[in-house]
């Protein structure tokens, strides 16, 4: 099973750092696409918990190589300070490699997703400001600035120039802010540049024959299939392909190569951000998912959106990604319940309507249409086995694996990664 890929089925936030991390044990590499560090994954190790942004979750594996992917965004500043305080903690972080064709977030671009929100007022996405959107605008613009640029001093400056000269128009003159001095950001930039040399690697190159050879690689990603800019609830989106085209584009590995993409899944639903949520709940359901989940943002703290599990947008994971297989997380926290809606179809206009609706404004409009299904008292965190499970959790997963179309391989019943029920091993 060399590849193999590991994504977010729904709005972000699924349980992706745990599963990779639980995976990070047995694969060889593991490769973040796309997405910078408006990610945040929490990573429970005993008792240590990590919260990652930039970095994959495969560095707290120590047989494992952590590869950030030419499709990534890379905060230089972000990059060095969460591997410092990794480093703090007794983790080593020396395996790192790092595309020299990632595209560097410069601080006129945070600088510009934070104006640019707030210039937008009502209309905001709600982005992390992490000044994702514009880099990714840079680079499709072509004026973006890439890691390699670091290691060509007068090449840098010359991006640099040819960059600031569009955005310091916009930046005096719309946002009335001052004029940004192009040397002060290639001093920057430099100064961060010998700190990454030992990183810098060409990793299509290494990616590929790894798996030639047989390793295991796993691709991270960020996000999640509804935030993707392709097949997302556009424009309240990220500005990357978290779906699982995006791992070959992201990460320069023809589809032949990947095997298998497993999709995370949570029991329920949350969302950060604007955009529609057609099973959001704003009653005591709601608060009670959110406290007993822990639904607070890791990258910005912002408490999440939350809903029930929504059907409709899980088959819709499964055909955009090709999902071979879900991870269901976090079904410990539907304990309690008496009952649990699940959304089967929505209803629109009138209409009952079973597959996600390509248009932005039948979207908007789409009321969920519940089945209720049984709710189970019983903790469940101990569970090892899927037979050990409460007949009515187990007929929930049964349920939702039915109306999601592809096959439930794992069970998340607490954050820790022995909390998890194993029903088809990944990596057979
Ligand atoms: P990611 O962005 O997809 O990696 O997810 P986050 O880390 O942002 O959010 C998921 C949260 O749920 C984290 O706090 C995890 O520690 C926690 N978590 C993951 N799986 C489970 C699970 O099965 N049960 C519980 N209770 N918590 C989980
Ligand atoms: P992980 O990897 C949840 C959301 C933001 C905003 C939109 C655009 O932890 O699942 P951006 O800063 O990317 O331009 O913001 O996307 N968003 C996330 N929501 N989890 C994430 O990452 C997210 N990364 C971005 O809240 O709505
Ligand atoms: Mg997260």
């Amino acid at each position: 099973m060399p590849a193999l890929v590991l994504l977010g089925a729904q709005w972000g936030d699924e349980g992706k750092g745990k599963a990779t991390d639980l995976l990070g044990g047995s694969v060889d590499y593991v490769v973040r696409y796309q997405g910078g560090n408006n990610a945040g994954h929490t990573v429970v190790v005993g008792d240590q918990k990590y919260a990652l942004h930039l970095l994959p979750s495969g560095i707290l594996s120590p047989g494992c190589t952590p590869v950030i992917g030419n499709g990534v965004v890379v905060d230089p500043a972000v990059l060095l300070s969460e591997l410092s305080g990794l480093n703090e903690r007794g983790v080593d972080t020396s395996k790192l490699l790092v595309s020299g064709n990632a595209h560097l977030i410069t601080p006129y671009n945070v600088t510009l997703d934070k104006v640019g929100e707030r210039f937008l007022g009502k209309r905001k996405i709600g982005t992390t400001g992490r000044g994702i959107g514009p880099t990714y605008a840079d680079k499709i613009n072509r004026v973006g600035i890439r890691v390699q640029d670091l290691y060509d001093e007068s090449i840098l400056t010359q991006k640099v120039e040819a960059a600031l000269e569009l955005k310091n128009q916009l930046l005096a003159k719309l946002y009335n802010r001052r004029a940004i001095d192009p040397a002060k950001i290639v001093d920057e930039m430099l100064a961060y540049a010998e700190q990454i040399k030992p990183f810098v690697a060409d990793t299509t190159l290494i990616l590929n024959n790894a798996i030639d050879e047989g390793k295991v690689v796993l691709f991270e990603g960020g996000q999640g299939t509804l935030l993707d800019v392709d097949h997302g609830t556009y424009p309240f989106v990220t500005s990357s392909n978290p779906t699982a085209g995006g791992a070959c584009t992201g990460a320069g590995v023809g589809p032949t190569k990947i095997n298998r993409v497993i999709g995370i899944l949570k029991a329920y639903t949350t969302r950060v951000g604007a955009g529609p949520f057609p099973t959001e709940l704003f009653d005591k359901d709601g608060e009670a998912l959110r406290t007993i989940g822990g639904e607070r943002g890791v990258t910005t703290g912002r408490d999440r959106r939350c809903g029930w599990f929504d059907a409709v947008i899980a088959r819709y994971a499964t055909r955009v990604n090709g999902l071979t297989d879900f991870f269901l997380t976090k079904l410990d926290v539907l304990t309690g319940w008496e009952q649990i809606p699940v959304c089967v179809a929505y209803e629109i206009d009138g209409k009952r309507v079973e597959e996600l609706p390509y248009s932005q404004s039948d979207f908007h409009h789409a009321k969920p249409i519940y089945e209720m299904l049984p709710g189970w008292t019983e903790d469940i965190s101990k569970a090892k086995t899927f037979s050990e499970l409460p007949k009515n959790a187990q007929a929930y997963v049964k349920a939702l694996e039915e109306m999601s179309g592809a096959p439930i391989s794992a069970i998340g019943v607490g954050p820790g990664r022995d909390e998890t029920i194993e029903i088809n091993s990944f990596l057979s």
